[in-house]
């Protein structure tokens, strides 16, 4: 391992523009559970009551979708970055972060202190609800005030338009403005690393392919194998946290070295 995490700090300081490419993989140490690994929320919730065409075509449906989103919020509410969250932070305050590409929607990029301007939040958040009508935006906590207190499928207060949780659901249009970004820093990076995401949800899970199509290096950081392994020319099978925080240090060492 150590070898391992070596080369991916020369790599990270030899590199001009480094990716780091989110799952939620990154925010299990945080206390909220990803999707597929046992006990994850696949495991608790079937995925079809989550896509969008129910949302939109019937009160029932939206009602499960507000229930089941509460139940998902919560944990990330109260959730604390952890040491993976942090050295992405660090990578960036040292020059040696060009952007996060997240499918994470637990908002913990920021809360770790990366610059609004490097995160591309691919599947939007959970941080904030908007309405599907007018598009007013909405503080969560809010929202969930009012859900506490009975409505359970909350309506817009300006055009009585569907609220929802700004995340994006099965079968909806992804983010125009940050998928078109995500793919262009793909394509022009020369290290891309992936942290704690499976790699079977697309278009996402593309964008490895999109950077070694392009060159770069392609790093995968990921408790069990996942769908890119092989296109990867380092994986590391591990804890996000305590290898990410090694990564750093080492970086930091060589960086020392050089200065
Ligand atoms: N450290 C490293 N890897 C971890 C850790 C950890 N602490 N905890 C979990 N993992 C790995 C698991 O082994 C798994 O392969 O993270 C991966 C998470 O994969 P998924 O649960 O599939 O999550 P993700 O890839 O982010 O899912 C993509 O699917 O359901 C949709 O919209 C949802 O954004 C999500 C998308």
């Amino acid at each position: 391992m150590t070898k391992e995490i070596e080369k991916v700090a020369q790599w990270i300081v030899n590199a001009k523009r480094v990716v780091v490419f989110a799952g939620a993989g990154l925010s299990t140490e945080s206390g909220i559970p990803d999707f597929r690994s046992p006990g994850g929320v696949w495991d608790r919730y079937n995925p079809e009551d989550f896509y969008f065409q129910n949302f939109i075509s019937n009160e029932t449906s939206r009602e499960k979708y507000w229930q089941m989103a509460t139940e998902m919020y919560e944990p990330m509410k109260k959730a604390q970055p952890n040491l993976a969250h942090l050295a992405i932070a660090e990578l960036e305050r040292v020059g040696k972060l060009d952007c996060i590409i997240t499918q994470n929607v637990d908002g913990l990029h920021h809360k770790a202190g990366n610059s609004e301007k490097k995160i591309l939040e691919l599947h939007g958040t959970a941080m904030h609800v908007t309405c599907l009508s007018c598009h007013k935006r909405y503080d969560r906590e809010n929202i969930q005030e009012r859900w506490r207190k009975g409505e359970k499928a909350p309506r817009c207060n300006d055009c009585g338009g569907l609220l929802k949780p700004a995340t994006i659901s099965f079968g909806q249009s992804m983010p125009e403005t940050e998928t078109e970004e995500a793919y262009e820093r793909s394509s022009r990076c020369d290290l891309f690393i992936v942290i704690g995401s499976s790699l079977v949800v697309q278009p996402a899970a593309s964008m490895p392919a999109v950077a070694k199509r392009h060159g770069a290096k392609l790093v995968i950081i990921n408790r069990d194998p996942t769908a890119c392994d092989e296109m990867a020319d380092l994986v590391i099978h591990g804890q996000a946290g305590s290898v990410m925080a090694n990564v750093l240090e080492s970086v930091k060492a060589v960086l020392a070295d050089r200065s």
